[in-house]
């Protein structure tokens, strides 16, 4: 029996390999590291005494993914890979549509044709925009703003349709903003690309890579006029997806969807605060305009979590930083692709 992990090497599915590893289950992960890096899987290997397999594979590819399920003994799937930068999506809708759509597509029907019918698929906050209320419910209104977040609504849509009528259950998670990394330090956060995430940026100013951090918006309805977001720790999300997994190989029925985030928002600036403590660093900022695109605030209700998962986020935004920036130091080139 293993789990099958696609996007393993990536940033949580890696952190969520090695916490599925400590419950004693084997993972195979697999990945085209289009955006990480077979170095996670090493970090991996490293923190868990299971059996941790690997093959380089591209979802869209529905022979390969059918040799997969072949060769090993899939008994549940945790699907992480896909493209996520929203700014890309937005240049190049058609390669996001293609490739996070039709990998699910494909991973579905493998699923289906080997009898594997539990779920938990990555989503995204992103689904509800700026809420009306807040904090905001999986029953609050959803829609999308970019290509990138119409993927994510779509792939939900296609989960549901499915576990409605075949023998397949999930669970759908709709993630608030990730940060931090493993205490180990050794695995991470490790964007192929100049970052624009927050914390990528932060913890660059932290260590003198770069000179001043631009705070995109002061006159936010906000409590400083900064943007506030629900930030959550990776591991306390890995966490999550194990609840999820076990809630589903306990008997769950159906799809549903369901938020992993603290409950608690973080302004930029009361961020900015918390990594100044973690790191002893100045981190010089300067407000800037708005950013296109940016909502105000968000942040989770978390009570279904609670309920259904028996989960709820143990680590603070100090945690956060920390270990975030054990990672940055231990690791200033990422993985060093
Ligand atoms: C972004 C994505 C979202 C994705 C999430 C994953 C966009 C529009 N949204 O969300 O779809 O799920 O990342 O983590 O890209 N900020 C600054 N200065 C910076 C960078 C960010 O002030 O240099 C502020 C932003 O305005 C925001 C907060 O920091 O208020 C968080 O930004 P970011 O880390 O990019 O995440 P989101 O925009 O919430």
């Amino acid at each position: 029996m293993a789990v099958l992990v696609t996007g393993g090497a990536g940033y949580i599915g890696s952190h969520t390999a090695v916490a599925l590893g400590e419950t004693g289950r084997d993972v195979v992960i697999v990945d085209n590291f289009v955006n990480s890096s077979p170095r996670a899987v090493e970090a991996v290997r490293a923190l868990t005494t299971a059996e941790v397999a690997l093959v380089e594979v591209d979802l869209c590819d529905g022979e390969a993914v059918r040799r997969v399920f072949a060769q090993y003994p899939i008994t549940e799937v945790v699907h992480f890979a896909a493209h996520k930068a929203v700014a890309e999506s937005v240049e190049k809708p058609v390669a996001y549509y293609r490739n996070n759509l039709d990998s699910l597509l494909g991973l579905l029907e493998a699923m289906l044709d080997n009898g594997v019918g539990s779920l938990v698929h990555s989503s995204s906050c992103t689904v509800y925009g700026q809420p009306e209320v807040l904090p905001v419910s999986e029953s609050a209104p959803v829609g999308a703003e970019s290509p990138y977040g119409w993927t994510k609504l779509m792939s939900e849509q296609i989960i549901t349709d499915v576990c409605a009528v075949r023998p397949m259950d999930a669970m759908i998670l709709r993630y608030f903003n990730p940060v931090g990394a493993h205490p180990s330090g050794t695995l991470g956060e490790d964007p192929n690309d100049i970052p624009n995430n927050l914390v990528p940026l932060v913890m660059e100013v932290a260590c003198g890579r770069r000179e001043t951090l631009q705070v995109f918006g002061g006159d936010y309805d906000t409590v400083d006029g900064s943007g506030v977001r629900d930030y959550i720790h990776v591991v306390d999300l890995a966490e999550a997806h194990v609840a999820a997994l076990d809630v589903l190989v306990g008997g769950h029925r159906g799809a549903v969807a369901v938020n992993v985030g603290t409950g608690t928002g973080t302004s930029v600036l009361e961020l900015i605060e918390a990594a100044r403590r973690a790191t002893g660093a100045a981190i010089p900022y300067e407000i800037c305009e708005r950013r296109a695109g940016d909502i105000a605030k968000t942040w989770a209700a978390t009570d279904l979590a609670a309920e259904l998962l028996g989960w709820r986020a143990t680590r603070d935004i100090d945690d956060m930083m920390r270990d975030h920036w054990r990672w940055q130091c231990q690791n200033p080139d990422g993985y060093g692709r």
